[in-house]
C-alpha cells in the first residue's frame, strides 16, 4: 500500500511517501525550487502544490501517480468550513473592502483559502508542470484517494508514531492549524486520544510570530533568530508577557491582545541595528514562552500519566524552550520530530491514514535519522564533474583527507549521502569548519551572510558528548540545547553560545557513517571530537539539494573546499 503524504495548505510544502507503513522518501519543496519555505503561508499560495517533491517522492517509489493507494493531505476543510454559513463557498470581488471577518481569528479571505484545498485534488491530478509530466500525466485522483487529515493530528502523528516510546504524551504547539493552535493527545497501541486543544485565536506559536515581526525580522520563518537574540537580553519586560497569557487548571491558556507598539514602542525596521530593548524583549518573550510551557506540562503530564513526551509543531524547534522542558519539566523523556514544522505534517498525515486502515499494524518505522531526501551515487556526481569541466580529484579516503584540511582550519562544504528531511542540515548537506578557534563563527556568519549575533552549532560523537557537554544525552536533530562543560569551552570557543550553551548534534556509526567517521579523524589529529556543522546555503536560499546547487553555491562563496562524495574541489 503506497500513500503519499502533502503538506501544502500553509508553508514548508513537502511530501513522503510510505509503502506498508515504512518511509521510502521525504522532502521539502523548496529544495528543488529554490524558494525558501516552499512560499509565504497566505491565502493566495494555498494553492501551491509541492510538484518537485511529490515528484520525488514517486521516482523512489517507481511508480506514477496513479498507483499511489492514498493520499493524504494535512489539513482538514471539514473544521474550517463555519467559516462560511452555508455549503457554497462565496467571494465578493473585493473581500477587504466590503467585508468584515466573520469572528476573531478568520480572515474576509478565508473563502479563498478554502476553494484552493477543496480543490488541491484536481490540481494534483492537472496542474503539474510540464517537466515534470511523466509521473503525473493522465493522472486521475478520485474522491475516494484524497484524505484530508486534521493539521494538529497530522502534526501529533509526526511526533508519536516515528518516536521511541510506545506510550507518551504528545504536545503539538504551533502557529495554527485550522483553528487548533496547541493540542494534547495521549497516545497508546496506535491511537492518539486528544485530551485538550486550545483554539485560535488563542496561540503561543502566533505570539511569537508577533513579536519577530515586532523585532524587525519576517514572521513564520525567522523565529529561530529570536531565540538566538533572547541570550543577549534581560528579564524587563516578562511581567508584560505574563500579564498577557493565562493559564488555566485544565490546560488551557488565553493571550489578550498584546498591542506590541503602544505597550513596547515602535517595531524595528528591517535593516536598523538592533538595541538593547530589542535582546530585552526578546529575552522576555523566551522566558515567559518557557515558563508557560512548564506550567502546561504539569497538566500533560497529569493527565496521561506518562513518562514520555513527543512534540511537534513549529514551536518545538525552539531548543532552548525544550531545553528547559527537559531540564525542569515533569516528563523523563522527550523526543521531538525533527520536521516539527509544518513540512513534518506531510509525514503525519500519511502515517495516520496508514494507521487508520492497517489497525492492527505493528509500529516498526521508527525515525532515527533524517536521510529521506535525493542523493546521487559517485558515477553520477563524477559524469557531472567531467561534464561541467571543474578541476576536482577522487580521495582515497574522504573521512581522513577531509579532517586534515578542517584542521588547517579551512571552511568545506559538505555534500554526503541523502539530503536531509526537516529544516537543519545534519551532515549531508552541511558547511563544516573547525570549532578550535573562536573567529571562526565570525567567518561562518561572513560568508552566509548571517547577522553576527547568530551562533554556529557543534556536531560531537555520539559516544563523547558527556565529556563536553553537562547532562548531554542523544540528540541527533539539533533540537536541544545544552551547556558546556567546564574547562571545554575554551577548547571549542566557536560554538559556544554568549550564554555558554551549544545546540549539539550528537553522531553515531549507524546514523551517517562517512560523518561520523570524519569527526573521528579530526579527533585524531586535534584530539576534540567535534566540529562546527551549518547549513549548505548561503542568505535567502534554502540547503542545497543536487550537486549542481552544491557546485554553484560553492564557486559563489569563499568556502576553501567541496568534499562531494568522493571528490575534492579546491580553490587554488
Ligand atoms: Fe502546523
Amino acid at each position: 500500500m503506497y500513500i503519499l503524504g502533502i503538506n501544502a495548505a500553509f508553508h514548508d510544502s513537502a511530501a513522503c511517501i510510505l509503502k506498508d507503513g515504512d518511509l521510502l522518501a521525504a522532502a521539502e519543496e523548496e529544495r528543488f525550487t529554490h524558494i525558501k519555505h516552499g512560499k509565504r503561508p497566505i491565502p493566495f499560495s494555498a494553492y501551491e502544490l509541492p510538484f518537485h517533491a511529490v515528484n520525488y517522492c514517486l521516482e523512489v517509489a517507481g511508480i506514477h501517480l496513479n498507483e499511489v493507494d492514498k493520499i493524504a493531505y494535512s489539513f482538514n476543510p471539514a473544521l474550517f468550513m463555519d467559516t462560511t454559513n452555508d455549503e457554497q463557498i462565496s467571494l465578493p470581488l473585493q473581500p477587504s473592502a466590503s467585508k468584515k471577518p466573520l469572528a476573531e481569528g478568520t480572515s474576509v479571505w478565508d473563502p479563498l483559502f478554502l476553494s484552493y484545498i477543496v480543490n488541491a485534488p484536481r490540481q494534483l491530478a492537472d496542474g503539474y508542470p510540464h517537466h515534470l509530466q511523466k509521473n503525473f500525466i493522465d493522472s486521475n485522483v478520485p474522491a475516494n484517494k484524497w484524505i484530508y487529515v486534521d493539521h494538529h493530528i497530522a502534526h501529533a502523528a509526526s511526533a508519536f508514531y516515528p518516536s521511541p516510546y510506545d506510550k507518551a504524551a504528545v504536545w503539538v504547539i504551533d502557529g495554527r492549524g485550522e483553528k487548533a493552535t496547541t493540542s494534547c493527545y495521549a497516545a497508546e497501541n496506535n491511537q492518539l486520544k486528544l485530551l485538550n486543544q486550545v483554539n485560535m485565536p488563542h496561540s503561543l506559536g502566533m505570539l511569537y510570530e508577533q513579536v519577530t515581526t515586532h523585532l524587525g525580522f519576517l514572521h513564520s520563518s525567522d523565529e529561530y533568530k529570536v531565540m538566538a537574540l533572547a541570550s543577549y537580553g534581560k528579564p524587563v519586560y516578562a511581567d508584560f508577557f505574563r500579564s498577557k497569557i493565562h493559564v488555566s487548571d485544565c490546560g488551557n491558556y488565553t493571550i489578550d491582545k498584546l498591542y506590541l507598539e503602544k505597550n513596547l514602542g515602535p517595531k524595528r525596521k528591517r535593516h536598523e541595528p538592533f538595541t538593547e530593548k530589542q535582546f530585552d524583549i526578546a529575552h522576555s518573550l523566551q522566558l515567559v514562552l518557557q515558563e508557560t510551557v512548564l506550567q502546561l506540562s504539569q497538566w500533560l503530564y497529569k493527565a496521561t500519566g506518562y513518562k514520555n513526551l513527543a512534540m511537534a509543531g513549529g514551536v518545538a524547534l525552539n531548543c532552548v524552550m525544550n531545553a528547559a522542558l527537559r531540564d525542569n519539566g515533569p516528563f523523563e523523556n522527550i523526543w521531538v520530530q525533527p520536521a516539527s514544522g509544518d513540512a513534518g505534517t506531510a509525514l503525519g498525515a500519511a502515517l495516520q491514514v496508514y494507521f487508520d486502515y492497517e489497525k492492527n499494524a505493528t509500529r516498526h518505522f521508527r525515525m532515527d535519522h533524517v536521510y529521506w531526501g535525493p542523493g546521487f551515487s559517485d558515477n553520477q556526481i563524477e559524469a557531472f564533474l567531467k561534464w561541467t569541466k571543474v578541476p576536482y580529484r577522487k580521495m582515497e579516503n574522504v573521512a581522513a583527507e577531509t579532517a586534515r584540511i578542517l584542521a588547517e582550519n579551512k571552511i568545506i562544504g559538505w555534500y554526503q549521502g541523502k539530503m536531509e528531511f526537516g529544516p537543519r542540515a545534519l551532515g549531508s548537506r552541511s558547511i563544516i569548519a573547525s570549532p578550535l578557534h573562536a573567529d571562526m563563527q565570525q567567518k561562518l556568519n561572513e560568508i552566509k551572510d548571517r547577522e553576527d549575533f547568530r551562533p554556529v552549532a557543534p556536531v560531537v560523537l555520539e559516544e563523547d558528548a558527556g565529556d563536553w557537554f553537562e547532562n548531554a544525552s542523544v540528540s541527533p536533530f539539533m533540537l536541544f540545547v545544552y551547556r558546556i562543560k567546564d574547562g571545554k569551552g575554551d577548547q571549542i570557543p566557536a560554538v559556544r553560545h554568549t550564554d555558554n550553551t551549544a545546540r549539539i548534534q550528537t553522531i553515531n556509526e549507524k546514523q551517517n557513517k562517512i560523518y561520523y567517521d570524519l569527526i573521528k579523524e579530526f579527533k585524531k589529529i586535534t584530539g576534540v571530537p567535534v566540529l562546527i556543522n551549518t547549513s549548505f546555503n548561503t542568505r535567502g536560499e534554502p540547503i542545497v539539494c543536487t550537486p549542481r546547487d552544491a557546485i554553484e553555491c560553492f564557486w559563489t562563496s569563499p568556502f576553501d573546499a567541496l568534499v562531494i562524495n568522493s571528490f575534492l574541489l579546491t580553490k587554488s
